[in-house]
């Protein structure tokens, strides 16, 4: 079968031809329709995410169809299986079915991204009529995540990156209420200006300096949530900056797959409900040095590779 292979730290994948991988106890056998790339991806071949054993076929979820024909939603594949191939192994708990109506493409970008969007804000405990910032809105993260503190009561959503462009768009989808645009000199009196009284709940996915800012411009009682770390590994605060407030790490790919599972059909319903879409981009499988080198970028979008087609 064909599947993207990586071999060494730091290299690129590449498709190849492969062994079918079999049958394995307590996993199901899915023939893989499309799968997800995220930076955490890159990281593991960076040797900065998880422990990897090369060679390995890339990703860890994706949307098939199981043995029997039912459709599902499956991640945390087993590690020498990856998402990004025709046939793969996953867990059993690790596989979700989904409805026919439900597009694939939204589903993985609401599943690994999503509840990293999901689980994190709800565990900020937003009031109704808070003032939420997101940081690195206009990726897939940022973008569930502004829909997300929404519907969960927040009163202002502001959204901040680097690309000016996509703000504006997302400001015009709904999105978010207020754009603060990074990276122009003075990200600390960008997001003050912003911020009126202060930002009650942070969610950061860049960390670093931009968190930084955030932070100095919260209000008393604030909450940060931090999930990601595309501005930078390693942030620095004074006491007196955080006095008074909160600073969460989170990772939910170590929660509990029921966990996971339960946020994902939150979200799958608010999607439903509310008429989301996140911002995709697709590839083929055969495509995927393009690919790869659209997570290295800033994509502004959950990147899908199309398997089966
Ligand atoms: N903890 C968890 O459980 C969990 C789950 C899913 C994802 N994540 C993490 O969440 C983060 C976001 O994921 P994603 O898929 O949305 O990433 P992404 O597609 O790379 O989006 C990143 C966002 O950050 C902005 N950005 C990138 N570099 C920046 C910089 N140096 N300074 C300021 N803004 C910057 C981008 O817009 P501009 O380029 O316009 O600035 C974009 O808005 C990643 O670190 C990912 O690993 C964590």
């Amino acid at each position: 079968m064909r599947a993207a292979v990586i071999d060494g730290y730091n290299k690129i994948p590449t498709v190849t031809d492969v062994p079918d991988p079999g049958k394995v106890p307590g996993t199901c056998r899915i023939a893989v329709s499309s799968a997800g790339l995220q930076p955490t991806d890159l990281l593991r071949v960076q040797g900065i995410y998880k422990q990897v054993t090369f060679p390995y076929i890339i990703g860890g979820e994706g949307v098939g169809l199981l043995e029997s024909g039912e459709r599902v939603y499956f991640g945390h594949s087993i590690p020498s299986s990856g998402a990004l191939c025709q046939v793969t192994l996953v867990p059993e708990d690790e596989v979700w079915p989904i409805d026919d109506h439900v597009d694939e493409d939204q589903a993985i970008a609401l599943a690994i991204a999503g509840t990293g969007a999901l689980i994190p804000l709800e565990e900020a405990g937003i009031r109704p009529g808070e003032r939420v910032l997101i940081l690195g809105a206009s990726g897939p993260v940022g973008q569930i995540a502004s829909l997300a503190a929404r519907r969960l009561g927040a009163g202002t959503v502001i959204g901040a990156a680097r690309t000016r462009s996509r703000l504006d768009r997302l400001r015009e989808r709904g999105f978010i209420d207020e754009v603060v645009q990074l990276g122009q000199g003075d990200d600390d009196a960008a997001l003050k200006a912003a911020a009126g009284p202060g930002y009650d709940v942070v969610f950061d996915g860049l960390f670093g300096p931009p968190a930084e800012s955030a932070m100095r411009a919260t209000a008393l009682g604030a909450r940060m949530m931090s999930i990601g770390t595309r501005a930078a590994r390693n942030m620095t605060l004074t006491l007196r900056e955080l006095r008074g407030r909160s600073h969460i790490g989170v990772d939910t790919g170590d929660r509990a797959p029921a966990v996971r599972r339960a946020a994902f059909e939150r979200l799958l319903t608010f999607a439903r409900q509310d008429r989301w879409v996140i911002d995709i981009m697709n590839f083929d499988l055969e495509d995927i040095p393009r690919a790869w080198a659209a997570q290295q970028g800033s994509p502004g979008a959950k990147i899908v590779v199309k398997v089966a087609r």
